[in-house]
């Protein structure tokens, strides 16, 4: 169907005047459609949810609309009360004009729209420490905003994300392979990053352990906190939104946080070839930390603040496993142009995760004053 006729039917004001992709995100297909009455112009944002990434993508639907509808409701309290320094901001779902939250097309796809967060922008890679501590007030008043809400309201998004032990046991079926020995037998980089999950199958289970023991619990988390999902105002430089609400769902917010920090403190990024390069920056982390902590500080309880050294160790440590594994089955998960790509883009989480482990008592230091 063509997208101008798709997005017809969607309750929007005023006639349409451009429809064009959007975005640098890598998970749905997102466009801009602008439509202009007499006085102005109303700036929507329309999105083919990836059936691929989400096999029910009804029930990524059911989710947003409950998450949405708390957060508003609690920006809107908040607003009448005065609590903030500024006016955060949160996508609104805009209905098909036959009332629902969405539209299957002929090919059984789901569309959806959404309000534009107007003047403001998501950066790909962290600007500096001002910009690394407006994504930690970012992620952490979003913590906020769902941390008191029901999570029996949402349906898993998908089931095992983040779960750690799940990501080893694929890790170790994987080994038993003829070809995961093959490639083990033929590469010393592939022995070492073998020799280094070998040494941390602690690390990979300590999150879950504590969940276990009761000293952590789930809360709702957003799941995707990258950089680039963390939308900051034009005008003020300040964090204003999180957008990319597909996973949120219960989980721990620490996986929030040593996810963002991942993605926030590597400004050589996941691609970097020059293994000198990836350095865990403690600036850029320290901010990040303060404007968490400005938002979240008051609902963390001890036993969150005592695992979140852990967490920020974990994600690069997790996510390198899931590389390995994949680049150990024959690229099956993550998209390749070169057939050593996971390969190396495990050998930067890995490295990463060193830099964090020798920084370790300065990193500990920071969260503890904060
Ligand atoms: N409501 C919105 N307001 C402004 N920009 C948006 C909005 N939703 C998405 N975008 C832009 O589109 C990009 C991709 O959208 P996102 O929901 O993050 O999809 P993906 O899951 O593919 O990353 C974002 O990085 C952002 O630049
Ligand atoms: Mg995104």
């Amino acid at each position: 169907m063509e997208l101008s006729l798709l997005i017809n039917k969607f309750n929007i004001k005023g006639r349409l005047v451009a429809l064009q992709p959007f975005g640098h995100g890598n998970i749905n297909d997102t466009f801009l459609a602008i439509y202009r009455n007499t006085f102005t112009e109303t700036q929507v944002v329309l999105q083919k949810v990836n059936k691929k990434v989400f096999p029910e993508p009804e029930v990524i639907m059911e989710n947003m609309h409950e998450v949405t509808r708390h957060c508003h409701d609690k920006l809107e309290d908040d607003a009448v009360h005065g609590r903030d320094d500024r006016v955060w901001q949160m996508p609104r779902i805009i209905k098909a004009k036959d009332s629902k939250d969405y539209v299957i097309d002929d090919k059984g796809e789901v569309w959806r729209v959404i309000t534009r967060i107007m003047s403001a922008h998501a950066f790909e890679l962290a600007q500096g420490p001002e910009h690394a501590l407006e994504c930690g007030a970012a992620l952490g008043h979003f913590h906020y905003l769902i941390s008191d809400m029901d999570p029996k309201l949402i349906k898993d998004p998908l089931p095992g994300f983040h779960i750690t032990s799940g990501y080893l046991k694929a890790y170790d079926r994987t080994l038993k392979t003829k070809g995961a020995k093959a490639l083990i037998g033929a590469s010393m980089e592939a022995k070492r990053l073998l020799k280094f999950v070998e040494e941390r199958r602690d690390l990979a289970l300590c999150l879950e352990k504590a969940e276990k023991r009761g000293e952590l619990k789930k809360r709702m988390f957003h799941g995707d906190p990258k950089v680039n999902n963390i939308m900051i105002d034009d005008v003020t430089g300040k964090g204003t939104a999180m957008i990319d609400l597909d996973t949120v769902s219960p989980g721990l917010i620490h996986i929030d946080f040593g996810d963002a920090l991942r993605s926030i403190c590597n400004p050589a990024g996941e691609e970097e070839t020059n293994l000198a390069k990836v350095v865990f920056d403690e600036d850029l982390a320290m901010a990040f930390c303060k404007g968490y902590m400005r938002e979240a500080g008051s609902f963390l309880t001890d036993a969150d603040r005592e695992y979140l050294f852990d967490s920020i160790r974990l994600l690069p440590f997790e996510l390198g496993l899931r590389f390995f594994q994949d680049y150990l089955a024959g690229n099956v998960y993550f998209k390749t142009s070169k057939p050593e790509q996971n390969l190396n883009r495990a050998r930067v989480q890995f490295r990463l995760c060193e830099s964090i482990e020798a920084r370790e008592r300065s990193i500990r230091n920071v969260l503890k004053k904060l």
